[in-house]
């Protein structure tokens, strides 16, 4: 089954299985998986060399712990060490990554490691997936948003000032190393927007799963049994998602609920910390669903409960809440436009039809959607 997920009781870490032929593998979650992860990428590839990249916030508090645990292993290692942020995801990082990589002698043969947030593991994947036509990578996911999402199902890529993720590759990674203990030094702000991605998964397809949430976000954000239980679910999630459809050809869109609108905004801030990735898509589900409402395909009462979940946990879920000002319903359509989801100039939305019944919406009517968007910024 895809995404199956196994518990090991012993050292209490769980393993979900992405299940992709020849390019399976797997993602193990658990508490300090760093110390121990030396000897997972010797068993993953022995002999290896390794190339690890990070940002200067993750070296900070965990590079030392990972360094170490290579040491213990015998593996030679190189770091690769980049400004934190969203703006480290361009064309001119890409080049001091993979140049990087290549001084190191990093063989065909060898691994890319990703250390940090979304940031780096895009960044990081796409310079391994094209650094001599393509070298294996490990993701050792180090934000909520990076554990749930970005690490795993192999999207990798790089900003245009044209829009977000434009430039990329598919490129699996071959292990998925969440170390819960992580967690513990990122900013509340980070683990917040990293929550919007959980929250997705529960408003996609999983019901059960946002009414687990809706009571246990307390325990989740404090840490402990509930915050494993909530990354296992979402990556079980993703997992059976990208198992079935790697490339998007179909219902793997679905896991951009909230994106069209996110990566608009993302874009109008300028990728700038006046709005957080998460945060995005914390307003697009937000705004998903009161498209969804205005088109009669959901109840009132569903928007009401996404806004009431979302901003219970400090989400924004007004566009006033955005500091600064944003371009007009006309400009944000404008960059809607280059969603990756455009086709032949139509955009194409996630909408639902009540929590956990997200779907595909090839022919949405532009005017709702501007009308949609004026309300939202008057307010
Ligand atoms: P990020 O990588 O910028 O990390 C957020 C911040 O937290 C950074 O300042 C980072 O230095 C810091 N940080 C990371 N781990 C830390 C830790 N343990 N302790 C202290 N500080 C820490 O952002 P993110 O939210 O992880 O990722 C967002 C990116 O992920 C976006 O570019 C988005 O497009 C991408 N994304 C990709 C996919 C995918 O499928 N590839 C999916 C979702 C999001
Ligand atoms: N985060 C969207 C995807 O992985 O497809």
């Amino acid at each position: 089954m895809p995404g199956a997920k196994k518990i090991d009781k012993k050292s209490k870490t769980e393993i979900v299985k992405v299940r992709l032929g020849k390019r399976s593998y797997d993602i193990v979650i658990g508490e300090n998986l760093l110390a121990e992860a030396g000897k997972r990428i010797a068993k993953l590839k022995p002999g290896t060399s390794v190339a690890i990249v990070t940002d200067g916030n993750v070296a900070h508090h965990h590079l030392a712990m990972l360094e170490k645990s290579l040491e213990a292993a015998k593996i030679a290692y190189r770091s690769v060490l980049l400004s934190a942020g969203e703006g480290t995801k361009s064309f001119s990082n890409l080049e001091t990554v993979a140049e990087a990589i290549l001084q190191s002698r990093i063989e065909r043969g060898d691994l890319v490691v990703a250390l940090g947030g979304g940031v780096i593991g895009d960044l990081a994947g796409f310079a391994a997936s094209v650094v001599r036509r393509g070298v294996d990578f490990v993701q050792i996911p180090t934000t909520l948003l990076a554990q749930v999402d970005s690490s795993v199902g192999g999207k990798t890529g790089i900003n245009s000032p044209q829009g977000k993720n434009l430039i990329g590759a598919f490129h699996q990674p071959a292990l998925v190393l969440a170390d819960l203990k992580t967690l513990d030094t990122l900013p509340a702000r980070e683990f917040r927007a990293g929550y919007a991605e959980v929250t997705k998964y529960g408003l996609i397809n999983d019901a059960k799963f946002f009414a687990w949430l809706e009571k246990s976000a307390p325990e989740i954000f404090a840490g402990g049994p509930a915050r494993a239980k909530a990354v296992a679910t979402s990556c079980k999630a993703k997992a059976a998602i990208v198992g079935r459809d790697e490339r998007e050809s179909g219902e793997r869109a679905l896991l951009n609920l909230g994106h069209t609108f996110g990566h608009a905004l993302e874009a109008a801030t300028g990728y700038s910390d006046r709005l957080l990735h998460g945060e995005g898509v914390a307003l697009g589900m937000v705004l998903a669903f009161r498209l969804s409402a205005k088109l009669k395909l959901c109840k009132d009462a569903d928007v009401q409960r996404v806004i009431k979940h979302l901003a219970g946990v400090g989400l924004p879920v007004k566009l006033s809440q955005i500091p600064g000002s944003l371009p007009g319903p006309d400009g944000l359509l404008s960059l809607m436009m280059q969603d990756k989801k455009v086709v032949r100039g139509k955009l194409v939305f996630i909408l639902a039809k009540g929590i956990g019944k997200a779907f595909i919406a090839k022919s949405v009517d532009t005017n709702a959607v501007r009308e949609l968007l004026k309300d939202a910024l008057a307010e």
